[in-house]
């Protein structure tokens, strides 16, 4: 049976603190043998960082979440452009636009996605998108600004805006809402999507799939969003496992 990657969780979360060796010591004998860990402010990129040097078989993706934008000032950047050059940064993420609390005002983190932007052409990496009741300014900002080089993490919005996301070049990440009784929109647009363009994601710890949602989210979860995939796209569930190892090695460039 083909591994588990999973390209989006945050062990470094303080959900984490008890046992985060343990478990992630634990995740190849689960079948789960890649993971990024992916950073939203500085002190949780720092830590992201910290476990991708320890761990083999875990990688990282450093960047200033929208709702962390004030995070960003000139000593972040300066520790963003020099870490992205190590060897275990996949990516820089997670980065972008959240319009539902809006505790930062848009044109603040418009400003800071467009920064970001610039600092991920210039390490040559993809980028990890979190986009959340702003899909016009999202998919306006990355036309004007970037190369479609990424995914679109955690998934949110109609198959019309998944295809065009697709178009442009980006991976669309799905995880637990996958499973979701309510999840009709996410259902449509994996149906609509090529399965070449989808990568799966825990978001760990948080939205676990059925049957275990309101628990913390660990990775070997993914095999109930593998699942769910295969019968929404009338597929074995190994080639949905063989396809997602496939997608996750190329969105993040590695062999
Ligand atoms: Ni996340």
């Amino acid at each position: 049976m083909r591994a588990i990657f999973d390209t989006h969780v945050h062990y470094d979360d303080e959900a984490f603190d008890a046992d985060r060796d343990e478990l992630l010591a634990a995740l190849p004998s689960q079948g789960v043998e890649k993971i990024v860990d992916v950073g939203a402010s500085l002190a949780s990129s720092k830590k992201a960082l910290e476990l991708a040097r320890r761990y083999p078989h875990v990688y990282c993706a450093l960047g200033i979440h929208p709702e962390e934008a004030r995070d960003l000032d000139e000593d972040c950047i300066a520790w963003l452009r020099s870490s992205l050059k190590e060897e275990k940064c996949v990516a820089l993420g997670e980065i972008g636009l959240d319009y539902h609390w809006q505790d930062v005002p848009p044109d603040v983190q418009k400003e800071v996605f467009i920064c970001q932007l610039a600092l991920a052409k210039e390490a040559e990496k993809p980028i990890i998108v979190h986009s959340r009741e702003a899909a016009a300014d999202t998919a306006s900002i990355l036309r004007a600004h970037h190369d479609g080089r990424g995914v679109i993490h955690c998934f949110s919005y109609s198959k019309e805006m998944a295809l065009e996301f697709a178009e442009m070049g980006y991976y669309i990440g799905i995880g637990g809402v996958l499973t979701y009784k309510n999840a009709r929109k996410l259902v449509e647009a994996a149906e609509a999507l090529p399965m070449e363009r989808i990568v799966l994601e825990t978001d760990g710890p948080y939205l676990s799939p059925e049957p275990l949602r309101g628990k913390r989210n660990v990775s070997p979860n993914i095999a109930y969003v593998i699942s769910r995939l295969a019968q929404i796209k009338g597929l074995a569930e190994e080639e949905v496992r063989e396809q997602a190892w496939q997608n996750a090695h190329r969105l993040y460039e590695l062999s």
